[in-house]
């Protein structure tokens, strides 16, 4: 029997349509990335979940620039032309599910954790519309708020805070999906923040404090999730584009080049004992990429740490550059940590000729695959 352990955490607000209930049992989650748009088709028959269909359009192929950039936090992109593209992808696989949820990229969205002090359940919802115009960074009117609690139990009676995750999306970006759904004439109920399709990709969260770092092509986020609950979220704006970057300029090579070159070695010439040394030179390139990640994730490690006397017990990576090779050694090296790499595909069932390319490509799905599962649920 598949089972997910994780206790789902919903965010309601971000409903395009008041009923979220879904009959079908197959789904589609669709994640719109910097450099692909990725595509899980999942069915569900009692208890048993199985994968119906994958893929993914690499945007390389299509644009030279990406359609997705940062500009004022939020997202840039062309909803007429990603809905074709994912017209064009249900086309070729032949996908007639018609029930998608969609991710919500993590830089559009604002996570942002207040405290409050003690009050009864009645009272909280004001107290944190009242709280939220401080901590997020557009006017309420322009955003879709939601907020859970995460610590501490209102209307108790000891004096403890209240601490809560605060998500605001912005209205403009809501509004662009709305658009791609129309486009690709799919049912879409609602939206999900990624970080909360990652989480849910996640298969044992029992009663650990996990470090969840997600690294594609233009972003990172830095998540922790506390027995299976999402505390805090943290997007960083450096991932899988700048490695390349760094080794094109350096080596002077095509944007093609320098991707074959990352993916062919990655960091792990400087995990050996002998290098080579032009292998060592453009590992040093992307080293300088994956420490600046590193940084930002051990400053969120320690500020975690010193608010809630809790360490990170685990780190999990995912994304497509989770895939980098040597990323896990030397995360772990640096942290000091159990780091694993996400398998998301664990609890699914799939024809056994699939084990290897799943392997493989999994950390990139994650986000699709838990977007496909919150679908079935
Ligand atoms: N084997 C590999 N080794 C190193 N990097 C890899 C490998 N496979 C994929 N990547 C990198 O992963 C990145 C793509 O990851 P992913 O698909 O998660 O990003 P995305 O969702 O499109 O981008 P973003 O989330 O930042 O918008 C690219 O930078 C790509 O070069
Ligand atoms: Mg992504």
């Amino acid at each position: 029997m598949v089972k997910f352990k994780i206790p789902f955490q919903r965010f309601s607000k971000f409903f395009l349509k008041p009923i979220p209930h879904l009959t079908s049992t197959n789904c589609i989650g669709i994640d719109v990335g910097t450099s692909s748009i990725k595509i899980v088709e999942l069915s569900k028959i009692g208890a048993r979940v199985k994968l119906e269909n994958y893929g993914e359009t690499s945007i390389l192929t299509l644009y030279k620039n990406p359609f997705r950039t940062f500009e004022k936090n939020t997202l840039l992109l062309s909803s007429s032309d990603i809905g074709k593209i994912i017209s064009a992808i249900l086309e070729e696989a032949a996908i007639r599910t018609k029930t998608a949820i969609f991710t919500i990229p993590d830089f559009s969205t604002f996570f942002t954790n207040i405290e409050l002090p003690q009050m009864s359940k009645k009272e909280l919802p004001n107290a944190v519309n009242f709280a939220a115009p401080q901590y997020i960074p557009l006017p309420l009117s322009e955003v879709v708020l939601d907020w859970q609690l995460i610590e501490g139990k209102a209307g108790g009676r000891s004096k403890t805070k209240l601490k809560i995750l605060l998500v605001a999306v912005p209205h403009e970006v809501i509004n662009q999906y709305r658009k791609i759904a129309e486009i690709t004439k799919l049912e879409t109920k609602f939206l999900e923040a990624e970080a909360f399709a990652l989480l849910r990709s996640l298969t044992k969260t029992d009663k650990i404090t996990i470090g969840l770092v997600e690294i594609g092509a233009q972003s990172a986020t830095c998540s922790i999730v506390d027995s299976g609950v999402l505390k805090s979220s943290h997007s960083l704006n450096i991932a899988g584009n700048e490695m390349t970057q760094s080794l094109a300029k350096t080596f002077s090579l095509s944007y093609k080049d320098a991707e074959k070159l990352k993916k062919k070695r990655g960091i792990s010439p400087l995990l050996k004992e002998v290098q080579e040394q032009e292998e060592d030179k453009a590992a040093k390139v992307i080293l300088f990429s994956v420490d600046s990640i590193l940084v930002e994730v051990q400053r969120i490690f320690n500020n975690f740490s010193r608010s809630g006397k809790k360490e990170v017990q685990k780190v999990i990576l995912a994304g497509g550059s989770a895939q980098l090779p040597g990323i896990r050694e030397y995360f772990s090296s640096v942290l000091k940590k159990e780091v694993e790499i996400i398998n998301p595909f664990v609890n699914i069932f799939y024809p056994p000729i699939l084990e290897e390319t799943l392997k493989e490509i999994s950390p990139g799905y994650a986000i699709a695959l838990g977007a496909a599962l919150r679908g079935l649920e």
